[in-house]
């Protein structure tokens, strides 16, 4: 789909259709939804009048132009209360309309920038999310279809977004289309099934972006991990036939040498459980257990285009989880890359032994912060649902940015306790730490866990395990992978730059 700016009035535009709002309340059109309701000789000001448009979010009124104005069809968008309007409601509604209009069989679309101007809202700000919106709403997953899909007629062509202040709209559309598209290759990468997206395969995709955008890319193999000590990554892979990968990626920003942040990612390609093996409901799933990798790859592709100026390192320990007679056994002892002994008491809390590992390179890369991104634990989703990802740090100045940035983004998240109590439940009788820390309160043993790895480094930890995907269809998510925390990671970045 191509986006573009349009200077003119929405009411002038050939378009299979065009889009215009209404908000709750309004007893009549406005702005330019005025301007086409009066082309029509006031059918939507009748619609409104008769209850049929109530402008509640999301509702969508489909109205046909009868040759009364170039388009063919005028999807009136509802946008709620003005008063309540937010950038997130705007990328919802519009990727809402584009899937409705795409059902319709429609492929080319104009659109006002939806809530320029209302509620505080910046034009630039609700351009980008229109943008954001209709990339992500639209998006499909259909690499292993054979045929065309039923349930929409084609694709949306075109999209144009049609205001008076066309160089601000582009340059918003520019940078929506970035962040968004980053977003949309993370759940490509998530969404492929682990026969497609094993370690390897994620080296090569990091080594193709690396050609791309002009990336440094470094891949260890599996002598490389020995010599470096990395007993987390190695005894994970132990029960598998895929070797393992270790991915170094760097966008560098401004000519020093100083890594200004490490953003490291769980790549488990697949997580049975090991020999600690999981129930079959559900296992499928567990394709997606290279989301944090795949979330930090894809920030590297935003960051190569949006050219802030800061050194920026992703790294992704990548192994399948699964089990076999040379399998990692529970009860096991292993030795992390920063000389830490870990007893492994079930063989399913694999992603903070991998992490363990990264993070220790982190270290010894001299990183200045660090982001880590995983889906860690079952434990997150129960505690936060599937709404927000779970926010811990031990830095406050740091987490509150991150959770800032996540709120810009719409990708919600929520600071947990990292009260050191917890760390008594990760006494091991045997080792320096076990990998479990009991029934209660697992995603933070899980992440207090990680920051034995950490030190003194500003560090946040993202427990995505409830956000990385989604079964239902809503605003701009669509069907599995979600692509979070990248557009929250971007954002970062982005305000991390800046001062
Ligand atoms: N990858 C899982 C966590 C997960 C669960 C992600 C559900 C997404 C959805 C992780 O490796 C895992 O298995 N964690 C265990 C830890 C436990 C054994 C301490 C869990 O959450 O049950
Ligand atoms: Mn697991
Ligand atoms: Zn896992």
């Amino acid at each position: 789909m191509e986006i573009k700016a349009v200077t003119g009035d929405i009411a002038g535009i050939a378009a299979g259709a065009i889009i215009v709002t209404h908000y709750e309340g309004l007893k009549r059109p406005e702005g330019e939804t005025a301007t086409v309701d009066k082309a029509l000789g006031g059918a939507i000001a009748s619609l409104i009048k008769q209850g049929d448009i109530k402008g509640k979010l999301n509702e969508i009124t489909l109205v046909h132009s009868l040759g009364k104005l170039p388009a063919g069809r005028i999807a009136v968008v509802g946008l709620g209360k003005q008063a309540e309007l937010t950038l997130n409601k705007v990328r919802g509604a519009i990727a809402e309309a584009g899937r409705y209009l795409r059902g319709k069989g429609v492929t080319t679309v104009a659109t006002i920038v939806m809530g320029a101007g209302v509620n505080g809202l910046k034009t630039e700000d609700a351009a980008q999310s229109v943008t954001e919106g209709a990339r992500l709403g639209l998006y499909t997953f259909r690499r292993h279809k054979t045929k065309k899909s039923n349930d929409n007629s084609g694709e949306i062509k075109e999209l144009q977004v049609v205001d008076k202040a066309k160089a601000i709209v582009n340059r918003a559309i520019n940078k929506g289309t970035i962040i968004a598209d980053a977003a949309n290759w993370a759940r490509d990468m998530v969404n492929e099934p682990s026969n497609f997206m094993t370690p390897s395969d994620m080296a090569a995709a990091a080594r193709k972006l690396a050609a791309e955008y002009r990336l440094k890319v470094e891949v260890l193999d599996k002598k490389q991990m020995t010599g470096l000590g990395m007993g987390g990554l190695l005894g994970v892979s132990r029960g598998s036939q895929q070797p393992p990968t270790f991915i170094v990626l760097t966008y560098k920003g401004r000519t020093s040498a100083v890594i200004d942040l490490v953003l490291a990612g769980k790549g488990i390609t697949f997580d049975s459980g090991g020999i600690s093996i999981k129930p079959s409901e559900g296992m499928q799933d567990m394709k997606g257990d290279m989301a944090g990798g795949a979330s930090v790859m894809a920030t590297l592709i935003a960051l190569a285009q949006l050219k802030p100026r800061l050194n920026v390192t992703a790294l992704v320990p990548a192994t399948e989880n699964l089990p076999s007679g040379t399998a990692m056994k529970p009860g096991d002892v292993i030795t992390a890359m920063n000389g830490k002994t870990i007893e492994v008491l079930n063989t399913d809390a694999e992603g903070r032994l991998i992490m363990a590992d990264a993070l220790s390179y982190a270290k010894k890369l001299g990183a200045r912060a660090i982001i880590d991104v995983a889906t860690l634990t079952g434990a997150c989703r129960v505690a936060l649902g599937e709404i927000c990802t779970g926010v811990f740090s031990n830095n406050q100045e740091l987490a509150n940015k991150v959770v800032a940035a996540g709120n810009e983004a719409g990708e919600l998240s929520w600071p947990m306790p990292m009260f050191d109590e917890y760390k008594e439940q990760l006494k091991s009788d045997v080792a320096d730490i076990k990998n479990i820390g009991g029934r209660y309160g697992g995603a933070i043993t899980a992440a207090k866990f990680l920051a034995e790895f950490i030190d003194g480094t500003p560090w946040v930890h993202l427990d995505i395990a409830g956000t990385s995907d989604t079964d239902k269809e809503k605003g701009y998510l669509v069907k599995g992978a979600t692509g979070v925390p990248v557009r929250t990671l971007v954002n970062v970045v982005l305000a991390l730059a800046q001062k």
